[in-house]
């Protein structure tokens, strides 16, 4: 542009070199600036999305008021929000039990239900079976049965191992129930209704061994 121009539209040499100085100084640091306001918004997007809940749950008779994604698992909500590391993640999927608890006496795989679905349960995990000081008889009986070997499927299956007793002991008939109106305990029975918890070690003998003493020691 020449001087003549800049005259007749009213700015001077000077000020047009200021205004391009200040422009190349926004440009610098535009793209950092640019940069944090759009992580900001994203993180906003995000926060507004995920879908929160306020609730508690009664696991092992005490009260945790939690406040979760609503899509978290019971089984997450356990292990990574109450470090109740117990249940244990096998495969996510339902497939193994090794993340069995029981929820009002009756045992479920945690990983396939919402834990925002369990407030007013009671929800017992292998924490809540027994100590280290005072086993359960279940875990007792699987030390003296040596029903384990890495131990990883070790508390779903002690976990299953008490509800499968109480099934047996309510008449709850199972596929291999030879008389659905007198459900009686039997190896049978105990391998049907365990079937769901899998042990990579193949402890299972001992496994039954272990809920056979038990039943019959009627320590449940
Ligand atoms: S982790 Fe739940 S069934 Fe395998
Ligand atoms: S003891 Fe190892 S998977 Fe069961």
């Amino acid at each position: 542009m020449e001087d003549k121009d800049l005259c007749r539209i009213g700015i001077t040499r000077r000020e047009v070199l200021q205004s391009s100085v200040a422009a190349a100084a926004v440009l610098a640091i535009g793209p950092l600036a640019a940069q944090s306001d759009a992580e900001a918004a994203v993180a906003d997007v995000v926060d507004a999305t995920v879908p929160t809940a306020h609730f508690d749950l009664n696991i092992n008779g005490t009260r945790h008021d939690l406040t979760l994604d609503t899509r978290t698992t019971l089984l997450d909500a356990l292990r990574n929000h109450l470090h109740l590391t117990g249940s244990k993640k096998g495969c996510d999927h339902g497939q193994c039990g090794a993340c069995t608890v029981i929820v009002n006496g009756r045992r479920i795989n945690s990983c396939l239900t919402l834990a925002v679905m369990h407030e007013g349960d009671e929800i017992t995990t292998i924490e809540g079976l027994g100590t280290p000081e005072h086993l359960h008889p279940m875990q007792a009986a699987f030390v003296a049965h040596d029903g384990f070997q890495c131990g990883y499927c070790t508390p779903g299956q002690i976990c299953s191992a008490v509800a499968v007793l109480k099934e047996i002991e309510a008449g709850i008939p199972s596929h291999v129930s030879e008389d659905i109106q007198n459900v009686a305990f039997s190896d049978n029975e105990v391998r049907e209704r365990m079937s769901g918890n899998i042990c990579r070690c193949a402890a299972y003998p001992n496994i039954v061994a272990a809920i056979r003493d038990v039943q019959h020691g009627e320590h449940i």
